[in-house]
């Protein structure tokens, strides 16, 4: 054995180590970076091509230079969507009548086969006069559930023989370009929502 190459060899395992952790560090950093985009161009996705409740095709170009409040949720559910859906209402009703024309509720179905445009007209009707409910085919629904990253999932009722809807719960304030400004989750108040519109439509 050659002993006068140890020393060397010890040098280049440094190196070597030092190489692997600036690879690692590098990598980790790009796929932060990657990552970070991806949020970002949620911001300007938020596009859909659905059926209202009077039967007419609605896209997101189809509300001029109003601004969105969508919800999705779906008639049957018992407790959350009926509080969201008050909750945007108590928002709307806070705001001085030519703010408030410059906002379009939507009330967005993630449950179509049961939500029909007739089953949406009376259910939004009992909310705010201005709030518009949109349905449409599964996969025009599960379309616009991945632009919004909107979870939901059929589950067995055992009480009734009929199935129910968990399903994720948010608020979403659009400009009227469809860019996200800010998701209100259920422990954010109609307060919060109010203050966030006055604030966007100053800036205006
Ligand atoms: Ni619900």
């Amino acid at each position: 054995m050659d002993t006068k190459h140890e020393p060397d060899l010890k040098i280049l395992a440094i190196i070597a180590a030092l190489i692997l952790v600036l690879a690692i560090a590098f990598v980790y950093t790009q796929q932060n970076y990657q990552s970070n985009k991806k949020n970002l161009s949620f911001t300007i996705a938020g596009k859909f091509n659905l059926t209202d409740h009077n039967g007419t095709e609605k896209t997101h170009t189809d509300f001029g230079d109003k601004y969105k409040l969508i919800y999705f949720g779906f008639t049957y559910c018992p407790a959350i969507c009926p509080t969201e859906l008050a909750k945007m209402t108590a928002a709307l009703e806070r705001l001085t009548p030519e703010k408030s024309a410059q906002i379009q509720p939507l009330f967005i179905t993630i449950d179509p086969e049961r939500d029909t445009p007739e089953a949406l007209k009376s259910y939004v009707s009992l909310f705010h006069p201005n709030l518009i409910g949109l349905t449409g085919t599964v996969d025009q629904i599960n379309t616009v559930k991945k632009t919004y990253r909107i979870y939901a999932k059929k589950v067995q009722d055992e009480t009734l023989n009929d199935y129910t809807m968990d399903h994720s719960s948010y608020i979403y304030f659009m400009t009227p370009k469809d860019e996200l400004i800010s998701i209100y989750r259920t422990m954010d108040t109609a307060n919060t929502i109010l203050n966030d519109i006055n604030k966007q439509l100053e800036n205006n």
